[in-house]
């Protein structure tokens, strides 16, 4: 046994309360989050910061007393590490000045250099400095598919029409687009784990764009192109995997695959089917609808012991949210929601 809840979890093994964090768990309903952000006008410059992204990550640790971190950072550093032009302007999310509109644009792109992307790596390098020993920092990066549809999209989009018409208009250009990104998260994802991060997690926030099948070709394809990079490279090789797939159109059970040490569910997903069907040959983090935390503490109490309750005697349950915390959530929820898990 090691003296991480959240480790022993990703291997399978029994633990007295579920290890818990949460995605985007440092972030804007923070104050003190606030209180640094307010010092830049752009989130990407605070990206660049490494001691600043370490402040960040331990603020959540701090205050609630998580059992894993997070990488403070941004899934969109790769295609801005492709000069596709990032910036996050107030109150708007993300845009790139210059997003991929043709298949030209993808022939014509500069090649991925990961000492571009130095700052990720030597702010997980400044975590681990802060981080108490025996508490393990999770890398991450986006899927390929989800990074393509932002740089094709050219930001957030409600219905992702541009993304969908180069799909049907450009497959191959697509897929040669997705192979170079395949390529750079490996690569990003290795760079993590030589700096010091003890798990990995992989983002496809889109998958929910895709049907099944498009799902399988455009995002599953690639996302275990990397695992399996990443599982047969000895840096690499013994580096727990989490995959967030957002709502996907296919059976969570039918897209797991062999190289995941755990499988982080949406707030849609069926936490209790799935852990039936899986039994025990997976982890499974999340589930918890994020909006909840809006409700009463009654409520809250009773939601989380749903989930608790179902995954009690199941040995690699992670407890988390169904998808990143919001903005306008009370901190004081969050703790209501920490206790609840823990009792
Ligand atoms: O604790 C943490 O999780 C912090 C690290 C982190 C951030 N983004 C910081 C961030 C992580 C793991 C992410 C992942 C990320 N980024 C995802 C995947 C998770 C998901 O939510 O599906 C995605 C899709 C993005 C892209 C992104 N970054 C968007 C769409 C936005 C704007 C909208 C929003 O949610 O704020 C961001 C900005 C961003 N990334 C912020 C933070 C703290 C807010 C920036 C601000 O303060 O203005």
């Amino acid at each position: 046994m090691n003296d991480s809840k959240f480790l022993n979890a990703l291997e399978l093994k029994p633990n007295s309360t579920p290890p818990i964090w949460f995605m985007r768990q440092a972030g804007r309903y923070l104050p003190e989050y606030q209180e640094i952000r307010k010092n830049y006008s752009n989130f990407l410059d605070m990206c660049k910061e490494p001691k600043t992204c370490a402040k960040l990550a331990l603020q959540p640790i701090e205050r609630f007393d998580l059992d894993a971190s997070i990488l403070f950072s941004d899934i969109l550093t790769i295609p801005d590490a492709l000069d596709l032009g990032l910036a996050f302007h107030e109150g708007e999310g993300p845009k790139f000045s210059n997003p991929i509109s043709k298949p030209e644009d993808i022939n014509t792109l500069i090649s991925f250099d990961e000492n571009t992307l130095s700052y990720v790596f030597n702010a997980v390098e400044e975590t681990k400095k802060l981080l108490p020993a025996d508490l393990p920092l999770i890398g991450f990066c986006g899927s390929p598919w989800t990074l393509a549809a932002y740089s094709i999209e050219g930001g957030g989009s409600k219905d992702f029409k541009k993304t969908k018409n180069f799909m049907q208009d450009h497959p191959s250009a697509l897929h040669d687009f997705l192979e170079i990104l395949c390529d750079a998260c490996y690569r990003y994802l290795r760079q993590q784990v030589l700096s010091g991060v003890n798990a990995l997690q992989i983002f496809d926030s889109w998958a929910d764009l895709l049907s099944a099948q498009e799902l399988e070709i455009f995002s599953l394809q690639y996302t275990k192109k990397i695992t399996q990079k990443l599982k047969s490279d000895p840096i690499t090789k013994n580096i727990p995997i989490i995959l967030f797939e957002k709502d996907p159109r296919q059976k969570i059970t039918d897209l797991i695959f062999d190289d995941l040490s755990c499988i982080s569910l949406h707030w849609k997903n069926d936490i209790e089917a799935i852990s039936r069907s899986v039994k025990n040959n997976i982890a499974i983090q999340g589930n918890l609808n994020p909006m909840i935390l809006s409700e009463s503490d009654e409520i809250i109490y009773q939601e989380v012991q749903r989930i608790c309750s179902i995954m009690f005697e199941y040995p690699g349950f992670i407890f988390n949210l169904g998808h990143g915390i919001t903005p306008d959530i009370n901190p004081q929820k969050v703790q209501t929601m920490i206790k609840a898990a823990r009792e």
